[in-house]
């Protein structure tokens, strides 16, 4: 047992540091680049950043739903926010950039 708990401590480290080594994505950048656009002035409906009313009702779906649907797109919303050359990752710290005044 005391080997099993020694090999998964040994794992979880050298994930933490391959996570660490990898930059962070820089969410302000990516949103400034790719999302303030339309969520800063809520062209085609889009909800605004900080405007925790409009944001509400979307908060209530899981974040794993709203990250797909930045990823994918929704409605009015393009894949992306069109910006098709961003990673997933780059796409889900914009978002939680975007949502960090309302959570
Ligand atoms: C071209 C304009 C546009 C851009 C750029 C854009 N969005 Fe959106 N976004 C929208 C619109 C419009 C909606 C509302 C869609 C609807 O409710 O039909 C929306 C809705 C959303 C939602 C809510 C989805 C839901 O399930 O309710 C999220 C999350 C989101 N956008 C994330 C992002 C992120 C992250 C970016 C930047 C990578 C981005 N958007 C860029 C227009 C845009």
């Amino acid at each position: 047992m005391k080997k099993i708990t020694a090999a998964l401590l040994a794992g979880t480290a050298t994930l933490a540091f391959a996570a660490s080594v990898q930059a962070e994505p820089d969410g302000e950048a990516i949103y400034n680049q790719a999302c303030m656009a339309c969520h800063m002035t809520g062209a085609a409906g889009a909800p605004i950043k900080g405007d925790a009313d409009a944001w509400a009702p979307r908060l209530e779906q899981d974040m794993d739903t709203l990250y797909a649907h930045s990823i994918e797109g929704f409605g009015a919303m393009p894949p992306k926010g069109g910006h098709v050359n961003l990673s997933d990752e780059e796409v889900k710290a914009a978002l939680d950039f975007m949502l960090e005044p309302v959570l």
